[in-house]
């Protein structure tokens, strides 16, 4: 099968190669269904999630896959209950704890996007002294979104550049895609080439809007728990399967 290359657009899109993609996306949903169907509370199936996300980072960095972009909070979580944005929170920190060791031995460099200061600065703290402890590797990157929303995103990067032209820095004619990529918190990674939701839903929910422009989108019944080695090996086998033509025939 062969893959069409992407145009040279000034957003900088380079096609993955035909069979790996460098950078995959995941809007890990579907841990309270889980949980639900084991009777189990919520804050199990985020437990459970937590594990997932330890073997999908594991089996993406043997595949050769360059970036792994997970959701871990969006920015609409905050109307979840206080004592399930505190499980989260408290998972987040303990699996910190606990996995920073093996992301460091296995070349892992962490980034972080999103507003995370609002998760307070015992968790902002941990989570930059993770990324500073991280920043020389290069297997792979695993960037986790927190408290983070693409629009605002998008909006943050138009305040920049309207701001930068009004104060004659920039000329607004010279205002294209790639100004705007630039300005993006994902600004410098490879370009998405598949993004991958589970448990059914069928909805980007304010994640990567721009950044899956010409992403492979792929959306699978399978709870966030549930999705493991196998799941992701299934994933990149479908994204290998699909010709990616970039606008082009
Ligand atoms: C969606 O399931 C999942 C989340 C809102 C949180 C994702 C968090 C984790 C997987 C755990 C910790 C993350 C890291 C990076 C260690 P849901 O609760 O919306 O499920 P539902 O739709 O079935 O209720």
């Amino acid at each position: 099968m062969t893959t069409a290359q992407a145009p040279d657009s000034p957003i900088g899109q380079a096609a993955g190669s035909a069979t790996v993609p460098r950078h995959i996306a995941i809007i890990m949903d579907g841990n309270g269904r889980w949980a639900a169907q084991r009777k189990l509370p919520r804050a199990a199936g985020h437990r459970a999630g937590a594990e997932a996300v330890r073997k999908v980072l594991q089996a993406a960095a043997d595949h050769g896959i360059e970036v792994l972009t997970l959701y871990a909070f969006s920015s609409e979580n905050w109307r979840r209950s206080k004592e399930e944005i505190a499980d989260l929170t408290g998972l987040m920190r303990f699996y910190l704890e606990r996995e920073l060791k093996t992301i460091e031995k296995e070349g892992v460099r962490l980034k972080l996007i999103g507003d995370y200061a609002a998760f307070g600065r015992d968790l902002a703290g941990q989570l930059e002294r993770a990324v500073e402890r991280t920043k020389a590797n290069s297997r792979l990157t695993l960037v986790v979104a927190l408290n983070y929303g693409s629009q605002a995103e998008i909006a943050a990067a138009a305040r920049d550049l309207a701001t930068a032209a009004v104060a004659g820095t920039i000329d607004p004619s010279t205002i294209d895609e790639k100004a705007i990529g630039d300005r993006l918190e994902t600004a410098g990674l490879p370009p998405l080439d598949l993004l991958i939701r589970t448990s059914g839903e069928v909805r980007l929910s304010n994640f990567l809007l721009w950044q899956a422009a010409y992403a492979e989108l792929l959306f699978t019944d399978t709870l966030w728990p549930d999705f493991d080695e196998r799941a992701l090996a299934d994933a990149l086998s479908r994204y290998a399967s699909r010709q990616r033509r970039f606008g082009g025939r």
